[in-house]
């Protein structure tokens, strides 16, 4: 083999972005089967909690182009312990507004859609019970929260510590329920042969969904269904488990013996693949003079549904970013009528840190001290709870860096000073935070030499890349691995027959599917040198390999990525309007492995904790139950026009602990702490303090 130049961290273009901007990159409804496809529609409850008194599909089966209406009273039984709200059409009972009750087959979409309207249902319905409060009698805490973290963490004196401090802060903080609007529609075509179920879905990852068909259809094994999703247009937590949509098409696929296909409509993601769910945060801090903490609690109260237990881990980043002796975090949870809440972008960590963030932001304004100077000031030499070092950290550099970059020093402390016409102009701070996390991973590459040119390496790992440039990081860190150029390197992901991997999820993709593969690839070379004089034997080598889970430090280390937000807000004084012209994020997250991609989803992940800021908010109504803004026109992610200019960097950060590739997951930390920048910027401006998200315009007045 001879030496080639490194590709891990140059700005390489994405490997398979030609073939996305021609269309040409079958998504999950465009793969063609060979055979007329058959398109589902969806019958949805109209009522938020109740019971199915009667359902008619008569006149819909009569309709020419219909092939079948599966009801509860027609459609597959499912077996297995299927959780949440997987057992589609399994019961008459009610348990969220937009629950799938009946479904339609036919020959067109337009058929299907039209055949809903002639299905006709009726319900008891009782009064839906949706407020979250933190006076709910009914509160409970569950026994573990997401990622198994412990539910509370109680360490010294907290109360005393509060009693006894100079300055205190005791502040509540809501974010709304969101939702997770990846572009890509939520599709499954699915197609039976036999006993043998083929899936082409939009997914992060498919071994959740294999698992779940298998119980559900009470197959023999996951060998016998085949997941198939080379590209899928973004998912933020979306796609990540199993959802009604996959149960479905298989059922109706297994109905009408054809394949099928079932495409969410946007007003469809609102209540069947999960929402972010909205939260109510008293944080407390306790400081001296100087600024140092001397306590800090954090209780958290948020929502589940009344058939899954989703509890997220809000206050987690609580338990790592300053120093204090004395610590609370709480997370309780409230039993509503409402759909499963699931993970969206960095779950927890994201309106947790927007809590935290504002909080360290008022208590920096109480003492008189700026606020990069205070976070600095509570920089822990270790992890504060777990009281273990930290694998790398590097958040004082990175608030420096923000600094220098954004032109922070010279700030005026005090709020409401500066003016540019009719605009109030302030400045905000933020930290972010995500933890480091890899797990286990499967790999196998396969070399052959070939007669005219330089050996072909197969890479194959059932990972995904749901838009996030994987494709192309996984072909440089297999190329650097294997000593070869990309070219040389067939990288084959995004199917369950592929080795096993798990899903993009918990910013654990490369580092996860990258360690495997270099591992792999190392016992490649390994036997090409030992067995073959370091060539390539002409009937090839195979080698299977992989990462078995945790990094082997990561319970004497504390791993997490960390990052600083600056920003420049500007408001309307005569109508409210919120700008954000300027913003600075500098992160430090490890080994970063493609420049131009790393770019876009720092980038991405900022865009979309200001979008939560200034506009995310989905509103459920209180008396029917559902979300009354369930489409992109009323519940608004920010656009092009809505984001001004963001200078992103990143430090170099060397970390032998994390995994083979020293990468700390890029995925979700630019999110974490970008609201609170925005909200403590606003507060800089205007000297309002909106502890309640999104800034909307009225908030102002
Ligand atoms: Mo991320 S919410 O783990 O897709």
């Amino acid at each position: 083999m001879t030496t080639v130049d490194r590709v891990v961290g140059a700005g390489i273009d994405r490997i398979d972005g030609p073939a996305k901007v021609r269309g040409t990159a079958p998504y999950a409804y465009e793969h063609d089967p060979g055979e007329p496809i058959a398109h589902v529609a969806l019958v949805q409850s109209t009522v938020n909690r109740g019971r199915i008194t009667q359902l008619d599909p008569t006149r819909a089966e009569a309709m020419a182009g219909v092939l079948a209406v599966l009801t509860p009273a027609n459609a597959p039984r499912l077996s297995g312990d299927l959780a949440s709200d997987l057992p589609v059409l399994q019961s008459l009972d009610v348990h969220y507004q937009g629950q799938v009750v009946a479904v339609v087959v036919a020959e067109t979409s337009e058929v299907a859609k039209a055949a809903v309207g002639e299905v006709s249902v009726e319900y008891a319905a009782e009064p839906p019970d949706v407020r979250l409060a933190v006076d709910r009698p009914d509160l409970y805490a569950p026994e573990k929260i997401m990622a198994g973290y412990e539910t509370d963490s109680v360490i010294g004196d907290v109360d005393g510590a509060l009693a006894a401090a100079a300055v205190t802060v005791d502040a509540t903080y809501e974010t709304p329920t969101q939702h997770n609007n990846p572009i890509e529609m939520h599709t499954s075509m699915a197609r039976w042969d036999g006993d043998q179920l083929t899936m082409w879905d939009a997914n992060q990852g498919p071994h959740n969904i294999v698992n779940d068909l298998v119980a559900g259809f009470a197959l023999d094994g996951g060998h016998q269904v085949r997941i198939i999703s080379p590209y899928v247009g973004g998912a933020f937590g979306s796609k990540a488990f199993t959802h009604p949509n996959q149960m479905v098409a298989a059922m109706a696929a297994r109905v009408v013996g054809r394949t099928v296909v079932l495409e969410l409509t946007r007003q469809q993601m609102f209540s069947l693949v999960g929402h972010r769910t909205p939260t109510i945060q008293r944080v407390r801090l306790g400081a001296d003079p100087e600024g140092r903490l001397s306590a800090i609690s954090h209780e958290v109260v948020e929502h589940t549904s009344r058939v899954n237990e989703f509890a997220e881990q809000t206050a987690t980043p609580t338990r790592v970013l300053y120093a204090a002796p004395n610590r609370r975090t709480t997370h309780r949870l409230a039993r509503l009528d409402v759909p499963p809440p699931t993970i969206m972008r960095a779950p927890g960590e994201t309106p947790g840190m927007f809590a935290l963030e504002s909080a360290m932001d008022e208590l920096a304004h109480e003492l008189g001290i700026d606020p990069v100077e205070l976070r600095i000031r509570n920089e822990p030499t270790e992890d504060p709870e777990r009281h273990i070092p930290w694998s790398s950290r590097s958040l004082v550099q990175c608030l420096r860096t923000g600094a220098e970059r954004f032109g922070w020093a010279g700030r005026d402390l005090r709020p409401g000073v500066r003016t540019d016409g009719r605009w109030l102009v302030g400045t905000g701070v933020a930290a972010a935070t995500y933890p480091a996390r890899r797990r286990k991973a499967d790999c196998r590459i396969s070399v052959a030499g070939t007669p005219a040119g330089p050996a072909r390496y197969v890479v194959e790992i059932d990972g995904s890349d749901i838009g996030t440039g994987a494709w192309t990081a996984l072909t440089q860190i297999a190329a650097d691995a294997l000593g070869v150029g990309m070219g040389d390197v067939e990288l084959r992901i995004g199917d369950s027959r592929l080795p096993f991997a798990g899903g993009a999820g918990g910013s654990t993709g490369l580092a996860s599917w990258g360690s495997a593969i270099v591992l792999t690839a190392r016992e490649l070379r390994r036997r090409l040198e030992d067995e073959y004089g370091g060539q390539v034997p002409p009937d090839g080598v195979t080698v299977d390999g992989g990462v078995p889970g945790p990094s082997p430090h990561a319970q004497e280390r504390s791993m997490h990525s960390f990052g600083a937000h600056f920003v420049e807000v500007r408001v309307d004084a005569d109508t409210g309007e919120v700008r954000v012209p300027r913003a600075t994020s500098v992160y430090a997250a490890g080994t970063i492995v493609n420049a131009k991609t790393a770019r876009s989803q720092f980038l991405g992940g900022f865009c979309m904790g200001l979008s939560m800021a200034l506009h995310e908010e989905s509103v459920q109504d209180e008396v029917h139950g559902h979300y009354a803004n369930h489409d992109l026109a009323e519940y608004h992610v920010a656009t092009n026009a809505d984001i001004g200019e963001i200078d992103i960097a990143w430090l170099d950060e060397d970390d032998p602990y994390v995994n083979e590739l020293g990468l700390k997951g890029i995925g979700e930390i630019g999110i974490t702490g970008a609201a609170a920048a925005v909200a403590n910027g606003y507060w800089h401006a205007t000297c309002k303090r909106i502890r309640d998200l999104p800034i909307t315009p009225d908030k102002y007045f």
